[in-house]
């Protein structure tokens, strides 16, 4: 009895070491990337799924002399799952890179994978503040809510707006979004007559904005993540807020592209801050709008779309740099440092905090060719996340 199991465990022991070494000699270049691919957060998933798969058709799948391998995991925007996936991503896949990230506490869930493996997990989505703290394995290709946050609280006061009420989902990128436009928005001489949260998932915004009426600022500031926009702009059309003199504000998560066109003309002249439109007016963007439409049946690429594009871009020069040969400390000093121009337009992975320095634009939504785009009428160059410098 005993032989036999001792037996059977040498033979499990050569099986898994046979496996271990096919994968080393495969000489495949695998990239783990997890992703919301259902519930609340599925368009996030959508788009930096196709958005990856582009890059790659434009690319190819060999780089470095490796054939690059991606495997899609979805998550359902679960912290668990992630993290669980990413476990076996590593383990038994044995990925060289971790990507994707759809949410915040997906990613913070992960962080200790990627530092334990010493795997560099590239976060083409997720955008709080402290995320690319959790790992020094973590590099961000999306943005960070502290960034367009107050380039919008620089600008409202500036166009009439001295009052404001802010609504945010109450989690990290919510919270980030709140504390960076209020603190730059009160120095610059304007009042906040209160700060809402609103629960992250299914939440109900009707109690809320009829809160908001009542208060009767000059704006309402938002911030909700990408696939909630277009349930905030119908209750706030709906409650007539607009009628009643209310502007609505915010990061650009709520005119996201993914589901702007569809919002009616109620959106016209929303006024928000990011890094990424679909409209925005370089040669290289057109190019990627019109490819990225002409593989997913005329789907509008979105900022989730463009983290992923710049994040395959950001590994595929990594492995270039490395002639194929990076193991993970290797690819991500590699990663590290590079600039380049991206559909958003310019922007540099800093070095020291592994995080993306690109233009953030102010934006109105506008009609082009019949249809809702947001429309950049300022840049505000080369911005630092500010929640670095704290
Ligand atoms: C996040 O969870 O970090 C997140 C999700 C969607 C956004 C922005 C941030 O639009």
């Amino acid at each position: 009895m005993y032989k036999k199991s001792l037996l059977r465990a040498a033979a499990l022991a050569t099986l898994a070491f046979a496996a271990m070494q096919a994968h080393a000699q495969d000489n495949k270049f695998r990239i783990g990337l997890i992703l919301p691919m259902t519930g609340q957060q599925a368009s996030t998933g959508r788009q930096v799924e196709a958005a990856v798969k582009l890059y790659m058709a434009q690319n190819g799948d060999t780089v470095g002399g490796r054939k690059v391998e991606l495997i899609v995991k979805d998550d359902t925007s679960i912290p668990d799952v992630t993290k669980r996936l990413a476990q076996e991503l590593v383990v038994n896949d044995k990925v060289n890179v971790l990507a994707g990230f759809g949410i915040t506490p997906s990613a913070l869930a992960t962080a200790p994978i990627a530092t334990q493996s010493k795997t560099p997990l590239v976060v083409m989505a997720a955008a709080t503040s402290s995320i690319t703290q959790a790992s020094p394995y973590i590099v961000r290709t999306s943005f960070t809510l502290p960034q367009a946050a107050v380039s919008m609280a620089d600008w409202a006061p500036k166009n009439g707006i001295k009052k404001v009420v802010t609504l945010v989902s109450d989690y990290g990128p919510g919270l980030d979004a709140e504390k960076y436009f209020v603190e730059r928005f009160l120095f610059n001489g304007g009042q906040v007559a209160e700060s809402l949260r609103v629960p992250m998932r299914n939440p109900d915004f009707a109690p809320f904005l009829q809160k908001v009426r009542d208060l009767k600022p000059d704006a309402l500031f938002v911030f909700v993540p990408s696939g909630a926009g277009a349930a905030v702009m119908k209750q706030f059309l709906e409650r007539g807020m607009d009628k009643a003199g209310i502007k609505l504000i915010g990061t650009g998560d709520v005119t996201d592209d993914d589901q702007l066109n569809d919002m009616g003309d109620g959106a016209l002249g929303v006024v928000t801050s990011h890094h990424y439109s679909a409209a925005h007016p370089s040669a290289l963007n057109k190019k990627f709008v019109d490819a990225f439409q002409k593989a997913n049946k005329g789907l509008r690429p979105n900022f989730m779309a463009v983290g992923g594009y710049d994040g395959m871009r950001v590994i595929y020069e990594a492995l270039k740099a490395t002639k194929g040969q990076g193991g993970g400390d290797a690819l991500l000093a590699a990663m590290k440092g590079q600039i380049f121009e991206s559909p958003r337009g310019p922007m540099f992975i800093d070095a020291q905090t592994r995080d993306v320095v690109q233009n953030i634009y102010l934006r109105k939504v506008q009609k082009q060719d019949g249809q809702l785009y947001n429309v950049e009428f300022d840049t505000i160059k080369d911005v630092k996340d500010p929640g670095k410098n704290k």
